[in-house]
């Protein structure tokens, strides 16, 4: 893909009036592919179901760079209800957090005061937390999790592989629970790798030394060369299937997903759920190319295959896109 068209995306993915509107418009362009529902009841139904396969979840009460306190108290709220819900039902499964969801935008002690209530109901149910890693602007990402962690045990974070620091921040977190990712955001070439050849090296570089460490990894990548790669590392040099998982996103690879899970290894979903969904699903779109396909065969076609509008709506409704892209340009936000 070319940049332009992944800047595109990424620009879609912060773009706060589509974020805003999507929430009105219910699931379309595929997002329904890679969001499971809209509320607690149908996300506990795909835990459920994942769990019947030896398969663990991680799930992410979809919602990010919040500016309102109410929201982001009301976001605070849902996921100690998702908590409530996953210790009721006994689910196998965590929770992932974005601290631009909690109000990180807004003032950092804010931010740190949500995440305190929720590693309050995490730790009385004994359920894990990961904070999700955001762009590089939020280095006080991992300044908070210090924080916390000075209070609270159950708390990891994420590493992105294709930042240069990422190697010098595992070794400050060795006895942390880490997430490795190659990385989701647009990042500069001043503080990342920008070819995939390299980011992969340091993915691998990096997942191995943490193989070798004392703390758990979840290798998250649904990549199948660095999977085989660290398959055969983690034989050569005998290393306990409980110090790492593998993780991959919900609706992506599934059948990968349930092949490792039977052949005997730790596997966790990442599962979104929530009307939030556009941001995330815009930078899944970056990432790959053929998610596009999804789009144009769920704007544009039926169940049957069949043109589902006429093509004069399809244009109207594509100019309606465009001049809200265009207004937000225009205000400079
Ligand atoms: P990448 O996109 O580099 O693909 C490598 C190769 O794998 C492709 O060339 C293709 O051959 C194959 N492949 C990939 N996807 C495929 C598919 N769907 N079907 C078939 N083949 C496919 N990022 C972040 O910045 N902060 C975070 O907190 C997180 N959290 C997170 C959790 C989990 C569980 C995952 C899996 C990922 C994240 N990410 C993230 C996103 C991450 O940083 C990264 O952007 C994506 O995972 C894409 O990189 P991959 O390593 O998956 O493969």
């Amino acid at each position: 893909m070319t940049n332009l068209t992944k800047n595109f995306f990424y620009s879609l993915s912060q773009n706060k009036l589509l974020n805003e509107s999507a929430k009105k418009w219910g699931f379309k362009f595929g997002a329904d592919k890679f969001v499971a529902g809209t509320d607690l009841d149908s996300v506990t139904k795909t835990i459920k179901k994942l769990n019947r396969y030896g398969i663990s979840g991680t799930v992410d009460n979809l919602g990010e760079f919040v500016s309102d306190q109410q929201e982001a108290m009301r976001a605070t709220n849902n996921i100690i209800r998702l908590l409530n819900r996953i210790n009721e039902e006994n689910l196998d499964c965590h929770v992932s957090v974005k601290l631009t969801q909690l109000g990180l935008d807004i003032d950092e002690q804010f931010c740190i005061d949500n995440m305190r209530k929720i590693m309050e109901a995490a730790s009385k149910f004994g359920i894990f937390v990961n904070i999700d890693m955001e762009d590089s602007r939020y280095e006080q990402t991992l300044r908070i999790l210090q924080t916390l962690r000075e209070e609270f045990e159950n708390v990891g974070t994420v590493m992105q592989a294709y930042l240069y620091r990422a190697e010098e921040d595992l070794e400050q977190l060795k006895d942390v629970r880490i997430r490795l990712v190659k990385g989701a955001y647009k990042e500069s070439e001043a503080v990342a790798y920008q070819s995939k050849a390299e980011i992969d090296r340091n993915y691998l570089k990096l997942a191995k030394k943490r193989l070798l460490g004392d703390a758990f990894t979840s290798i998250a990548t649904h990549d199948h060369n660095i999977i085989n790669e660290l398959k055969a590392f983690i034989k050569e040099n005998n290393i306990s299937h409980d110090k790492f998982e593998f993780q991959m996103l919900y609706g992506f690879r599934t059948e990968l997903q349930y092949n490792l899970a039977a052949e005997g290894y730790r596997f966790c979903t990442y599962i979104p759920f929530g009307t939030d969904w556009f941001g995330y699903y815009m930078r899944r779109l970056a990432e790959r190319p053929q998610n596009i396909n999804l789009i144009v065969k769920d704007v544009f076609y039926d169940s049957n295959n069949k043109l589902k509008k006429k093509p004069l709506v399809i244009a109207a409704e594509a100019a309606t896109f465009l001049c809200l892209l265009r207004k937000r340009k225009n205000s400079g936000k």
